[in-house]
């Protein structure tokens, strides 16, 4: 049987470009005892995954020269050898890297239940974005009714969760998008109170019109000017929760930092880092409750899917060139 892997050749600077990634075939080798193969389904599209490219220190090691290019991944089961937790026809996630087939021990992989909710959302509302939203929002930010919520990347992956949970929380939430088009349909379609252009605009104008008394929460997902905008109109014990900051992963030189910080100190507020691994014990919780706003109609699947490992690269750029509405996913087959 033969695999095609995306094998990572070179560290881009900047966007990455043809020569970053190699498509290959492999003829799959045999199981040895314990293992399992997959047959993968979808494969998860990650503004993470630039991060993962370079050679710097970071919260996960970087992705080596020659090895498969790693990505959250769906898949079934089609064969095992021995013994395993796993049966043939179970569908499992976990970290099966950008290629058709992976071969696992077992580790670091989970049953899911398609019968539940769909293969793709394992990925999304109920996968890594799914849960940066819900710990970021509600045990990071800790939103209580009332607050104003700013999100930033509002109609990305994490950002239209968040926004969604903190509605459900009775919060007065304002999201900022690129372009018409995501602004009505985080507000029409989410059920945002605001949005706020930021390609059409500008972004201080919008944020004190907009939320004028200022703001309890902001959720950043971009960085850079958006971040310095938001810190202008923290209110007293503000919280920012810094999830990311895609508008600085393809700078050529070094990441730029804010101005307006001081404004913390006026504001006794404070801006902390998250990241999501680290309520890794606590995600089976989180699955149920955003599950059960899902059948309650509070909470609305935003996926963006395409077809074809070949279309890897161009499908990967859509999460910096504003091309793709939610949670960016290719599927497998064509
Ligand atoms: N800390 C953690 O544990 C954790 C976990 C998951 C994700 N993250 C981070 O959370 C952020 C959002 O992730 P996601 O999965 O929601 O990604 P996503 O679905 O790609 O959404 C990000 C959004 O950012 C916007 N964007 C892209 N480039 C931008 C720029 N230069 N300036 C302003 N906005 C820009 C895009 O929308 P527009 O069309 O509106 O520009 C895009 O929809 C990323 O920074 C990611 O790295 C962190």
């Amino acid at each position: 049987m033969i695999n095609k892997k995306l094998l990572f050749k070179k560290r881009p600077v900047g966007l990455p470009d043809e020569d970053t990634w190699e498509l290959i075939d492999e003829k799959l080798p045999d199981l040895v005892d314990g293992q399992i193969l997959i047959e993968q389904e979808y494969i998860s599209l990650d503004p993470a995954m630039r991060g993962w490219m370079n050679e710097a220190r970071s919260y996960i090691k970087p992705v080596e020269i020659g090895d498969v290019m790693r990505a959250g991944s769906v898949g079934k089961v089609i064969k095992k050898s021995g013994e395993s937790k796993f049966n043939v026809g179970d569908y499992v996630s976990g970290w099966g890297g950008v290629q058709t087939h992976s071969i696992s021990n077992g580790e670091n992989l989970h049953k899911i239940d398609p019968e539940k909710s769909s293969l793709s959302s394992y990925l999304g509302v109920l996968g890594m974005p799914g849960m940066t939203a819900y710990f970021g929002i509600l045990e990071e930010a800790k939103v209580k009714e009332g607050d104003t919520v700013l999100i930033s990347g509002a109609a990305g992956a994490v950002g239209s969760i968040v926004g969604q949970i903190a509605k459900i929380k009775g919060c007065n939430v304002v999201g900022i998008a690129g372009g018409e088009k995501k602004c009505t349909f985080i507000k029409d379609d989410l059920g945002f109170d605001d949005a706020i252009d930021y390609k059409n605009g500008n972004v201080i104008k919008e944020i004190k019109s907009k939320c004028p008394k200022g703001i309890d929460v902001y959720f950043d997902n971009v960085g850079g000017e958006i971040l310095d905008a938001a810190l202008i109109f923290l209110r007293r014990n503000a919280r920012i929760v810094l999830c990311g900051a895609i508008s600085q992963y393809n700078n050529k030189d070094s990441i730029k930092g804010p101005k307006n910080y001081l404004s913390l100190l006026v504001n006794r507020a404070s801006i902390k880092g998250m990241v999501v691994f680290d309520y890794a014990p606590k995600y089976e919780k989180a699955i149920d409750q955003i599950s059960g706003w899902i059948q309650e109609g509070k909470i609305l699947i935003n996926e963006d899917i395409y077809e074809g490992i070949d279309n890897f690269r161009s499908v990967f750029l859509k999460l910096f060139n504003g091309k793709k509405m939610g949670k960016l996913i290719l599927k497998v087959k064509t």
